[in-house]
């Protein structure tokens, strides 16, 4: 075969396979998620400025039972509630491997805190407050806030308002959890030793932490 021609074949199967990979990328994107992305980003990042949270990469597991939450109460929100609602378990098995697959983005949002805050945030997130029976954040959703998979989020880059109206939900009984989830249980005995100044602290502290990217490493390569 002559050089040129083997050129030709292998430009042409890499046109294929390019063409083949192109599809199915535009065919993992579910038409259930079409509407989801107007708030939630293009690749699921979310919108710091509206308090939208970034979805990429949080377990399917976990965005699942959150879509089931919001449809039988145990969650509510005006926005979300009236979106879960009319999904099928099938529709919501689907948008929770797509978000769950797509990359977390690790834009962290401005910050506007001041130096006490920050060092509030900071030592709650990395050490707790043990004389009000408060572990650290990173006890439970890693160091650095990238979470444990499947049950323990990432925190780290959510937008301030979001993680400040979670805390806030689970003290005013808005974001409850069922018997069967114990994961809900765990934040639900945090978030109520917390106090309105520890809060915002936290959240802001949190939000501008950057998510670092997931680490990809062969687990045998990993420190
Ligand atoms: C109009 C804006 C908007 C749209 C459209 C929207 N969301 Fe949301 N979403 C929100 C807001 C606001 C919250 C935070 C609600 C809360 O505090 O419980 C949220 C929260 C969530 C959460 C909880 C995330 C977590 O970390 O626990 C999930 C899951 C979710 N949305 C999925 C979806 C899906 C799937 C769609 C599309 C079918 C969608 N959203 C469409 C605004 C929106
Ligand atoms: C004992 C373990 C534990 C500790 C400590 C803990 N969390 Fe959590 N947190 C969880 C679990 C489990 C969930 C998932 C709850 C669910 O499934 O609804 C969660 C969920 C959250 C969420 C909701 C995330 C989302 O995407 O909606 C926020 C925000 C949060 N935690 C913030 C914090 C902050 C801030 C601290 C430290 C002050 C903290 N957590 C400490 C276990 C913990």
């Amino acid at each position: 075969m002559s050089a040129h021609r083997f050129t030709a074949i292998s430009t042409g199967l890499s046109m294929a396979l390019l063409g083949a990979l192109t599809s199915a990328l535009a065919a993992s994107a579910p038409p259930e998620t079409s509407t989801c992305l107007a708030c939630h980003g293009a690749n699921g990042e979310g919108m710091a400025a509206a308090g939208y949270p970034r979805l990429a990469g949080l377990s399917s597991l976990y965005l699942t039972e959150q879509l089931n939450a919001y449809i039988d109460g145990r969650r509510v929100n005006a926005i979300m509630s009236g979106i879960a609602n009319p999904l099928s378990a099938q529709q919501i098995q689907s948008i929770a491997d797509y978000f769950s697959a797509l990359p977390a983005s690790s834009a962290p949002s401005p910050s506007a805190l001041d130096a006490a805050q920050s060092s509030l945030g900071r030592q709650l997130a990395e050490r707790g407050d043990w004389d009000n029976g408060i572990p650290a954040c990173f006890n439970c959703h890693a160091s650095g806030g990238i979470g444990v998979q499947p049950a323990f989020p990432p925190i780290a880059g959510q937008p301030a308002a979001y993680i400040e109206a979670q805390i806030k939900a689970w003290k005013t009984g808005t974001r409850q959890g069922s018997p069967q989830n114990l994961a809900n249980a765990l934040m639900y005995s945090v978030a109520m030793r917390m106090d309105e100044t520890q809060t915002k602290a936290v959240a802001a502290w949190l939000a501008a932490q950057p998510l670092p990217a997931p680490d990809t490493r062969p687990a045998h390569t990993k420190p």
